[in-house]
């Protein structure tokens, strides 16, 4: 069943396939993410597509400030221009409602997301220890 217009297993692929882990017994698993696409209908789900899905991106916001979930993009379709498009339709969304904050999390050595968000003019100039506390460990 496509969500939000695209295909759960394409979407899971090109996660994959762009070096994304994908917690399919937790908050990536089809019916998670059915339900969070209902709960929230201010989530954007995105993808661009060449006759397939070659970009996802899962935008997300809780009124205080928005954040760029799950981008990925595949190996062979990168330097087009596909996340640009993808974080850009995300960000317009999100600072539609009046959020003039939004953020993305990049893990520690992930060296060309950091300097994609940094040419889309993403600023990390703000020292942070992410803590978290998991209800299981593959959530
Ligand atoms: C990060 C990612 C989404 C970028 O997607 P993309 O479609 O290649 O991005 P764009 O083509 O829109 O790149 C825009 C600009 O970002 C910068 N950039 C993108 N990838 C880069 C890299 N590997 N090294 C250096 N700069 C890079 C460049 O300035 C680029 O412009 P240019 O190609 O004219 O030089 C992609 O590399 C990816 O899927 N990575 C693996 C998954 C991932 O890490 N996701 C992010 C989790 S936070």
């Amino acid at each position: 069943m496509p969500i939000a217009g695209i295909d759960y297993d394409e979407i899971a692929k090109v996660w994959r396939e762009a070096g994304l882990s994908v917690r399919r017994s937790g908050r990536d698993a089809r019916p998670a993410f059915v339900q969070q696409l209902s709960h929230f209908p201010d989530q954007y789900l995105k993808a661009v597509t060449y006759g397939r899905i070659v970009g996802v991106v899962f935008g997300t916001h809780d009124w205080r400030k928005g954040w760029i979930n799950r981008l990925g993009v595949l190996p062979e379709y990168r330097r087009r221009g596909v996340g640009t498009a993808l974080v850009l339709a995300c960000d317009k969304a999100i600072r539609g409602h009046g959020i003039g904050i939004v953020s993305a999390l990049i893990d520690e050595g992930n060296h060309a997301s950091a300097a994609f968000f940094e040419k889309m003019g993403y600023l990390t100039d703000v020292p942070v220890m992410y803590y978290r506390k998991l209800d299981r460990s593959d959530i």
